[in-house]
């Protein structure tokens, strides 16, 4: 097939993913806080998840990630980073050009993106657009979350639930025809919802507050859950459609890894067979814009994705903001 009028598509050329050593597991946690291993692991599926150590930040995370994900693309200069974070390691600046610094990358456009645990999915989208445009003909796609520094390490409803970690892939251009090639994309918003899943204080809004848990994630779980798998599974119909995708095309879905059950409602919503499911979040917790890119290597890494394999990414998180695309995985391995 020509690929007259295919260049300028965004291709997958390199993934990596880091986790910091520390693991914390669901006893450790029951010992503190009155809640259980049988709890969380029924509710959530999450048996453990990996903490960061006093002083190791976002960037610390980001760095070794996007080093990987180098290493895995092989030589070829860089043009742009792109950080999927909600949890910069300052309000201000955006925690980007440090990590391109970090990298050897000095220099090179850089920039924070966040759409919280969609960020992923909207940075491959934001990076994949760069490369249209001609701005840039390689951009790292960096997600990484400190996640744990939001949570009140008294909240039972939310310590279970998060861990950190980072996830990265090198973009490339190619032709729309060739494996690894992204898209189309799927990307919604519902602002008028934030709150079911936000910080509400620190910020421009509310700088300080006499309430000590104004500082924390405040989540309202169960109203959230229902969005989730609502919004993945409808996100996911559009992006098959828009692809020319039947839902019996897809292999491999990886979706953001909050909790197993929404991985499981929204796929028997689209129909998907339960061992499409691509699932880690038992040892990870939810890593927000980290969790994909981490699926992702660990699923390579593990032999559950495999070059060829069609692949279904559903992204949803705090904003509101959710989205979805597709790929066929390339011959593309963890660095
Ligand atoms: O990253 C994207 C955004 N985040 C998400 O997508 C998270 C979405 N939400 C969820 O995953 C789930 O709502 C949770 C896992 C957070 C909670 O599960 P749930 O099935 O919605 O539980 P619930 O909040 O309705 O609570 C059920 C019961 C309650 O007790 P009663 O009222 O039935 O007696 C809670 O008090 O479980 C209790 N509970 C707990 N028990 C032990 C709540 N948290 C805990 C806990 N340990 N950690």
């Amino acid at each position: 097939m020509s690929t007259q009028g295919l260049r300028g598509a965004a291709v997958v050329a390199g993934l990596g993913a880091w986790l910091p050593p520390r693991v914390v597991d669901n006893e450790e946690i029951s010992r503190y806080l009155d809640t259980s291993d049988e709890w969380i692991r029924a509710r959530t599926g999450i048996g453990e998840r990996h903490v960061v150590d006093p002083g190791m930040s976002t960037v610390d995370l980001a760095v070794e990630a996007g080093r990987r994900a180098l290493d895995s693309a092989g030589p070829g200069a860089i043009d742009a980073v792109l950080l999927a974070t909600s949890t910069a390691d300052q309000l201000c600046p955006g925690s980007a050009p440090q990590v391109a610094s970090r990298l050897g990358l000095n220099g090179v456009a850089a920039l924070d993106l966040n759409a919280v645990c969609s960020g992923f999915v909207y940075a491959l989208a934001t990076g994949g657009g760069l490369i249209a445009s001609g701005v840039a003909g390689r951009v790292l796609v960096i997600g990484a979350d400190v996640f744990t520094s939001l949570i009140d390490p008294q909240d039972r409803s939310t310590v279970p639930i998060f861990g950190d970690g980072a996830g990265a892939v090198v973009l490339r251009e190619g032709t729309a025809d060739e494996p690894g090639a992204l898209g189309p994309f799927d990307l919604h918003s519902e602002g008028e919802l934030a709150e079911l899943l936000w910080v509400a204080a620190g910020g421009a809004k509310q700088r300080t507050s006499e309430n000590r848990s104004d500082y924390f994630l405040a989540m309202q779980g169960t109203a959230v859950f229902r969005h989730a798998c609502a919004r993945m599974a409808e996100s996911a119909r559009t992006v098959l459609d828009k692809a020319g995708w039947q839902v019996c095309d897809v292999d491999r879905f990886v979706g953001h890894q909050a909790n197993i059950r929404i991985l499981q409602v929204a796929a028997k919503q689209l129909g998907l067979p339960p061992e499409s499911v691509v699932a880690n979040i038992e040892h990870t917790g939810n890593t927000s814009a980290a969790s994909i890119p981490l699926a992702l290597a660990d699923a390579v890494t593990d032999g559950t994705l495999v070059t060829g394999h069609k692949v279904l990414l559903g992204a949803f998180g705090a904003g509101l903001t959710w989205g979805s695309t597709v790929l066929t995985w390339p011959d593309v391995k963890p660095g």
